[in-house]
């Protein structure tokens, strides 16, 4: 009798979770790093098919297969074949898990506690995702979970790229039956920091190295942006989208307007701003639309961030061999990097990204996939 009620207590709790053990695992190796060290790579494929490649360096997407219109799959993010191309300098953080801090910390440094922190400079005078070797640039531990989830961890040091603080940082990747990738990112720390996570995939729709993405349709739940310097560090500004090319608020052609006369657009290349969603309250909200009409695919994207950087792939020039021998010529993919604000350090004004001893940074974003007939 005692037996039979813990497995009815057993079932309810089961009942109260989602759990997607359907999704299938599998590990081999990907290569090693100069030194050695064996990095891996995990293959999840869910239920419906989707399937997503995970690589232990970087935590980076390598590759996520969804069907099209006709069932046909293709891969839609950009990558290599091999952990080689991951380790060229010059890769622009295809797929990428970026820490410790997303997008850019203006003049390399940063004031906490009255105590100034100085970064690598490693983007002109700024600090680019998280440093010269942020988390893009490490080798994390997995650790298949029991739901079919992928748990990758990374324990950064004190001082590590200038940052205070030990920070563990804890990022799970799951496929779930509603054909979504789903990653959710914790992190604690022993010293009050500041900590900005994001997953850095380049997006086509069409299938990676099938063009531009300039005929993709976006819609942006953001009718504000920030407008930038022309190291591209926020001004301050909230602005409008309303009446100029930022505004996605309607589904609208990346193309459309990127070659406006637009002082924003001039600076970045094009799009490569960061838009402050409208959503309001705790939990996922909606950031994001995208949908190429000729395969049909469909991408939505949710998050518990406050903000996206939408970036139109402006510095991408096809130098570099991709998978399949594909090459990623400028604007071949759209990144949508759900984060808070870059540079908040460095504006009181922005929300917050400190994180104290005894919180628990705790962001989710969702990439749903489907098929519009
Ligand atoms: C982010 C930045 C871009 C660029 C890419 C990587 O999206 O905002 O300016 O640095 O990463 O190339």
């Amino acid at each position: 009798m005692i037996a039979f009620s813990s497995v009815a207590v057993a079932l309810l709790l089961v009942g109260a979770v989602t759990i997607h053990a359907a999704t299938k695992v599998s590990k081999a190796d990907f290569g090693k790093m100069p030194d050695g060290t064996q990095v891996q790579i995990f293959t999840l494929t869910n239920e419906h098919g989707l399937e997503a490649r995970i690589s232990t360096y970087g935590g980076a997407v390598v590759s996520l297969k969804t069907p099209d219109k006709t069932g046909q799959m293709a891969d839609i993010v950009q990558g290599f074949d091999s952990l080689e191309g991951y380790l060229d300098p010059k890769e622009p953080y295809f797929g990428a898990l970026i820490g410790r801090y997303g997008n850019r910390i203006g003049h390399a440094k940063f004031t906490l506690d009255g105590k100034v922190y100085n970064l690598p400079q490693n983007d002109g005078a700024n600090t680019l995702h998280g440093g010269s070797k942020g988390f893009d640039k490490v080798v994390w531990t997995p650790r298949q979970l029991p739901d079919g989830g992928l748990e990758l961890t990374y324990i950064s040091k004190d001082g590590d790229q200038g940052f205070p603080g030990t920070l563990k940082a804890v990022v799970t990747y799951r496929l779930t039956a509603a054909n979504e990738l789903k990653i959710d990112y914790t992190a604690t720390t022993d010293k009050n920091t500041v900590v900005n996570l994001t997953n850095h995939s380049y997006w086509n729709l069409k299938g990676a190295g099938s063009g531009t993405i300039l005929d993709h349709i976006l819609t942006l739940h953001a009718s504000k942006f920030t407008p930038v310097d022309s190291g591209l560090i926020p001004t301050g500004e909230l602005k409008p989208v309303a009446g100029t090319p930022f505004d996605f608020t309607k589904p609208t052609a990346i193309g459309a307007r990127i070659e406006q006369n637009d002082e924003q657009l001039k600076l970045g290349k094009g799009y490569d701003h960061n838009f402050v969603l409208d959503r309001t309250g705790s939990g996922l909200g909606p950031v994001a639309r995208v949908e190429e009409t000729t395969s049909g695919r469909v991408m939505e994207v949710e998050s518990t961030e406050p903000a996206v950087q939408f970036y139109t792939g402006n510095f991408l020039d096809g130098t570099l061999k991709g998978k399949g021998g594909h090459t990623y010529p400028f604007r071949a993919a759209l990144c949508l990097e759900t984060q808070h604000y870059p540079d908040s350090p460095n504006h009181p004004s922005f929300p917050t990204t400190e994180l104290k001893p005894g919180e628990t940074y705790k962001t989710t974003t969702v990439y749903r996939f489907s098929v519009k007939k």
